[in-house]
């Protein structure tokens, strides 16, 4: 079936994701795409009011998993579903790939039980949901503490230690491993205009140049 563009944006907290998901935003539209932007934990009604919840409490990690997936099932349904029906393009800051970084890489919850999960809200074979494209703004743990603990007040999931992390790093990475065709990695340690320039270059590779027409004036 016919349907609209799925994109992901990914990284660790601190790795910039804010501003570098504005880059892909600002790219599709200069090529015409009918863009949503939305995110998760999140995205709906319900799915903020538990994004609340999982952000500033402490919680069983099987709780803090479930709860994860269930605003992913009402965000699916309610959001991105429809979208993509309707041709859009959803962007999504974070979706899927999150769960398996924290709760999977960081908190060392069992992948089949995430996998469990994912079927149940995700859908299993032809009518699977998965993202089109996923932009994983790659920075060291290193910068992405120094980043956070100079810009706010942290909540549940940025308190979290080094070790902590690192484990989450470490799983994006292996989700990059196991999905080459669907990740696009920008090095995030570099300045934002070199952030930019990597995300339009990716842009250009896969949707081509802007027409002149959608190009917006200097
Ligand atoms: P984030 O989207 O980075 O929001 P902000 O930039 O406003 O802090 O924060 C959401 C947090 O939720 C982030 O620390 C990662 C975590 N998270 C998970 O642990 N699992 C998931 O499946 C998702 C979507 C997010």
């Amino acid at each position: 079936m016919n349907r609209g563009l799925f994109i992901s944006c990914e990284g660790l907290d601190g790795a910039g994701k804010s501003t570098s998901i504005r880059y892909v935003i600002d790219g599709l539209k200069r090529r015409g795409f009918d863009v949503v932007l939305t995110r998760e934990p999140g995205g709906t009604e319900v799915g903020e009011r538990i994004r609340d919840l999982l952000l500033h409490n402490e919680m069983d990690q099987t709780t803090q998993a479930l709860l994860m997936y269930a605003a992913r099932a009402q965000h699916v349904a309610e959001v991105i579903r429809p979208a993509l029906q309707a041709g859009k393009c959803v962007v999504c800051d974070r979706f899927e790939d999150s769960s398996y970084a924290y709760q999977g890489g960081g908190n060392g919850m069992d992948i089949r039980q995430l996998d469990t999960l994912s079927h149940l809200v995700l859908g299993k074979g032809d009518g699977r949901l998965e993202p089109d494209y996923t932009w994983f703004f790659d920075v060291t743990v290193e910068v992405a503490k120094a980043r956070l603990t100079a810009t706010r007040d942290m909540d549940v999931f940025e308190r979290r230690g080094e070790v902590y992390f690192t484990r989450v790093r470490d799983a994006y990475l292996r989700r990059i491993q196991a999905h080459p065709e669907r990740f696009l990695t920008v090095d995030s340690t570099m300045p934002r205009e070199e952030v930019a320039a990597t995300v339009e270059g990716q842009l250009a590779e896969l949707f081509g140049q802007p027409s002149e027409l959608e190009r917006p004036r200097a």
